[in-house]
C-alpha cells in the first residue's frame, strides 16, 4: 500500500531532522531550557486557589489522579461529566459504545438534547438573559456591539425561522460564507436549534473552493454577506459567492442563497449583484417570530461538517455530534482557560476554522460565559491593536495563534507595554508548536510574567484540546504542548510496527508518531459520504489507535512536542493547507505538466510554500508565468495559500516508476543538502544539483 508506506517513510524522515522537523528549534535543545522553566513556574503558585473542575484547588498530583481515573475508564467519567455540563430533553442510556476497530463510536446513546438550547436558552431560563454573551468588536475599533443572552436567543431564534421559512429541514447542510460578525455565530447556533448541520467556509477562501464544498456536501442552502472588511478593506463576499455559483454543478444544488447586508443603506445602491435565488436576510428575519422551539436531537446527530485539508487533493468534510462534541467544548474550554464568572473570553480566530467553532462559539457560550468576537487583524490600525482591546474591554483570556505573536514580537515590546493588560489570567496559544523565544514573549512580555501561557494542541478532527497545560496545575515548558487532557490516552507509536515505542533513547526520549488509543467524545465521527476514507485516514492507519498525523518526542517528563506533520499537509500561518490542493491547482495551468509543493520554514508563517513545477514541452520560464501560477492558487483555493516560491524546473525528482519524491524537495528547501540520503533510486539523479542550485539563487 503505497499511501501507508509513504507516511511511515516521512515520518522518519522528519523525526531524523536536525531542525527538529519544520524548521524549528530543535527539540532537544528546547528541553535545555528547563531554567527558563523555573520561572515560569511562578504563575502555577499564583493560579493555586483556582478551582478548574469546580471541586476545590488542585495540584499536579490531582491532575495525574484524576487523569488516570479518566483513563480507566472513559465512558463512566465523561458520562458523569454530560450529566453536570448539558441538559438533555432525555437521558441518555449510555456513555460510550463502538470502537476505533470498527469505526463505530457513540456517546451518549439514546440521550436527546439541543445545542443551541444548551448554549443559549438555558442561561435565560437560569436568570441569566441580561448577561452579555458577545462582544463584538469589528474592522474598525469603534465598530462595538454586545449581545446578551436574551437578545442572543431572540436573534437565533428569527433566523432559525428564516431558515426553516426558506426551506432548511433537520438534516440538511447549510454552507455559511460569512465574514465574522455576530451573524456568523448566530448562524451558526440558528442551524444547530433547528437541527441543520452547518457547513462554515472561510471568508479567506476562493469561490472554486467554496463552489467545491458547497457541491461535497450536497448543500442546497448558502448564507453570506454583502461584503466583508479586514484591516480597512472591503471583501466582496456576495460576488465571490456569484462566482462560486457559476462553478460545477452549484446552481443546480443550491435552493436558496440567503444574503445579510451589512452595508445596506436605503439611499445608496446595493453593494452587489443579485441574482435568481437570493433572499434578502435582513428583511426576511425581521419579519420573524423571535421565537423558535428547539428541535430534539439525538446525542449522535450531526452538529456541523467542517471541510479540512488532508493529503489528498480534495478537503475532508469533517462530521461533528451533538452531544459528545458540545460535551467536549464546554468541559476543554473550562478547564484549559480556567473560566470562571465573570470572565471575558476573547478567541481572536476566525470562525471559518475549528478554533472559532469550539472556543469562539460553542466552548464559551455552553459555559454560560461572555465571549469575544473579532473581525479584524492583529496589526489594524496598528500592531497594539490586540492589547488595546484587552484593555477596553478587560479581557480576562486571550487565545491567538504563534504566528501572530511572532508577527507582533517584530514591532517590539512597545505595544503591549503600553497597555493595561493585568486583567488577563491565561493567555493561549493554538494551530502549531510555538517556539520557546515566541512563548517568553507572550508570557514575559505580554503576560508580564503574570499568566499561564496554556500552549494547546489539537485539531479539526479532535473537536477540543487534546494536549495542553492546565493554569495553575501544569508546569509550564516553552515549547512543549505539555500532557495530555483528560481522557485523552496519548500514545507514542514507532512508525514502521504501529505500537508503542517502549524504549527510551539514550536522552530518557520517545519519538514516534503521536496516537490516541481511547475514543473521547470530541472526536469527529466520520468524513462526510467518505466513511472509508475516514477510516483510512484516522482509524485504520494503525490498529487500535486514532492517527494524529503529527510526530512527537515525550521528554523524560511525560510532556509532548509536536514536531509536526507527517503526512502531506502543511501549516501555514496555522492555516492547514494539503499540498495536492496546491499541486492540483498549479496543474491547472495550461503550461504546467507536473507540479510537486513542500513546505519551508518561515520566520512568522511556521511554515511557507514552495512549488517547483514543470511545464509543458513548448512553454517557456517567464516572470509573468509565476505570477499568474500564484494568482490560479488564489483563484482555486484563496490568498492564504499562494506560494513563496515558484520555481520553474527541468524535471522533478521522481523514482523509476513515476513517483515524485518530496523528501528530496523538502530537504532542498531547507537547505540540508548533506542529509539527502540515497538519491541512487532517482530515474534522473543530476536533477538534484540542478534543484539545489535553483533554490540557492533565488533566495
Ligand atoms: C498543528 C487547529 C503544535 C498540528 C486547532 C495539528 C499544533 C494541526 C498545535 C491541526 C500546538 C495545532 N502545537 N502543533 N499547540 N496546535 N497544531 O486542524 O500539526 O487546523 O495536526 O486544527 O495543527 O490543525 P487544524
Amino acid at each position: 500500500d503505497f499511501e501507508l508506506s509513504d507516511i511511515e517513510m516521512k515520518a522518519l524522515d522528519s523525526l531524523n531532522r536536525p531542525d527538529g522537523g519544520w524548521g524549528l528549534p530543535n527539540p532537544h535543545e528546547i528541553l535545555d531550557c528547563n531554567k527558563m522553566t523555573e520561572k515560569s513556574l511562578a504563575p502555577h503558585v499564583i493560579a493555586k486557589e483556582i478551582a478548574p473542575l469546580g471541586e476545590g484547588a488542585m495540584s499536579l498530583d490531582d491532575y495525574k489522579q484524576l487523569y488516570a481515573q479518566s483513563i480507566a475508564d472513559p465512558s463512566a467519567f465523561w458520562s458523569a461529566e454530560a450529566q453536570k455540563r448539558l441538559d438533555w430533553f432525555t437521558p441518555f442510556s449510555q456513555g460510550l459504545a463502538g470502537d476505533f476497530h470498527a469505526g463505530d463510536v457513540t456517546w451518549f446513546a439514546g440521550g436527546k438534547l439541543n445545542v443551541c438550547y444548551n448554549a443559549v436558552d438555558r442561561h435565560v431560563l437560569n436568570g441569566n438573559g441580561d448577561q452579555v454573551a458577545m462582544v463584538f468588536e469589528g474592522d474598525e475599533p469603534t465598530d462595538i456591539r454586545k449581545i446578551t443572552y436574551l437578545e442572543l436567543q431572540r436573534k437565533v431564534s428569527q433566523i432559525a425561522n428564516a431558515l426553516k421559512m426558506s426551506g432548511v429541514r433537520k438534516g440538511d447542510v447549510v454552507t455559511v460564507y460569512l465574514p465574522m460578525i455576530p451573524e456568523l455565530a448566530m448562524t451558526m447556533l440558528a442551524c444547530a436549534r433547528i437541527g441543520a448541520l452547518h457547513s462554515v467556509v472561510f471568508a479567506g477562501f476562493s469561490a472554486e473552493a467554496l463552489a467545491q464544498r458547497i457541491s461535497a456536501a450536497a448543500s442546497k442552502f448558502l448564507i453570506t454577506a454583502d461584503q466583508g472588511r479586514r484591516g480597512g478593506k472591503s471583501i466582496p463576499l456576495k460576488d465571490i459567492a456569484n462566482a462560486a455559483r457559476e462553478k460545477l454543478d452549484c446552481e443546480e444544488l443550491l435552493e436558496k442563497v440567503l444574503v445579510f447586508e451589512r452595508f445596506y443603506h436605503p439611499e445608496s445602491e446595493l453593494p452587489y449583484e443579485r441574482m435568481p435565488k437570493d433572499v434578502r436576510m435582513d428583511e426576511l428575519v425581521a419579519e420573524q417570530r423571535p421565537y423558535c422551539p428547539p428541535e430534539t436531537m439525538d446525542s449522535e446527530d450531526g452538529l456541523f461538517l467542517l471541510y479540512t485539508s488532508g493529503s489528498t487533493g480534495k478537503p475532508k468534510g469533517l462530521m461533528h455530534t451533538s452531544g459528545g462534541y458540545a460535551l467536549y467544548a464546554a468541559f476543554t474550554t473550562q478547564n484549559t482557560f480556567d473560566l470562571r464568572e465573570g470572565d471575558l473570553f476573547a478567541c481572536v480566530a476566525d470562525c471559518g476554522w475549528i478554533t472559532g467553532h469550539t472556543y469562539v462559539v460553542y466552548g464559551p457560550l455552553l459555559n454560560g460565559s461572555t465571549t469575544f468576537l473579532f473581525e479584524s487583524t492583529p496589526v489594524y490600525p496598528d500592531p497594539g491593536r490586540y492589547w488595546d482591546m484587552v484593555q477596553r474591554h478587560k479581557i480576562t483570556q486571550f487565545y491567538t495563534a504563534p504566528t501572530a505573536i511572532r508577527l507582533l514580537m517584530r514591532y517590539g515590546d512597545e505595544y503591549p507595554t503600553k497597555y493595561d493588560t493585568s486583567t488577563v489570567r491565561v493567555l493561549g496559544s493554538v494551530g502549531e508548536p510555538i517556539n520557546p523565544e515566541a512563548f517568553r514573549w507572550y508570557f514575559e512580555v505580554v503576560g508580564k510574567s503574570k499568566c499561564t501561557v496554556v500552549d494547546t494542541y489539537w485539531q479539526t478532527e479532535t473537536g477540543g484540546h487534546v494536549v495542553t497545560n492546565f493554569p495553575g496545575i501544569t508546569p509550564m515548558k516553552p515549547g512543549s504542548c505539555t500532557l495530555p487532557s483528560y481522557g485523552i490516552a496519548t500514545a507514542v507509536l514507532d512508525p514502521l510496527a504501529g505500537t508503542p515505542v517502549t524504549e527510551p533513547d539514550e536522552k530518557g526520549h520517545y519519538e514516534g508518531v503521536l496516537a490516541i488509543s481511547k475514543p473521547w467524545p470530541g472526536m469527529a465521527r466520520t468524513c462526510i459520504n467518505a466513511h472509508q476514507r475516514y477510516l483510512k485516514t484516522y482509524l485504520h492507519v494503525y490498529k487500535g489507535y486514532y492517527f494524529t498525523g503529527d510526530s512527537v518526542i515525550l521528554d523524560q517528563d511525560g510532556y509532548h512536542w509536536i514536531i509536526g506533520r507527517v503526512d502531506d499537509v502543511l501549516n501555514v500561518s496555522g492555516h492547514r493547507i494539503g499540498t495536492a490542493e496546491v499541486e492540483s491547482a498549479l496543474v491547472a495551468h495550461g503550461a504546467v505538466a507536473q507540479a510537486a509543493v513542500v513546505g519551508q520554514p518561515h520566520e512568522i508563517k511556521g511554515q511557507s510554500i514552495a512549488a517547483f513545477v514543470m511545464l509543458v514541452e513548448g512553454q517557456s520560464e517567464s516572470e509573468a508565468l509565476v505570477n499568474e501560477l500564484k494568482n490560479l492558487v488564489r483563484k482555486e483555493i484563496g490568498g492564504f495559500a499562494s506560494p513563496d516560491m515558484i520555481l520553474v524546473t527541468p524535471s522533478l525528482p521522481m523514482t523509476r516508476s513515476g513517483k515524485i519524491m518530496r523528501r528530496i524537495l523538502r530537504k532542498i528547501v531547507c537547505h540540508e543538502v548533506d542529509s539527502l540520503g540515497d538519491t541512487s533510486t532517482l530515474a534522473d539523479p543530476s536533477i538534484v544539483d540542478v534543484l539545489i542550485e535553483k533554490v540557492a539563487s533565488f533566495n
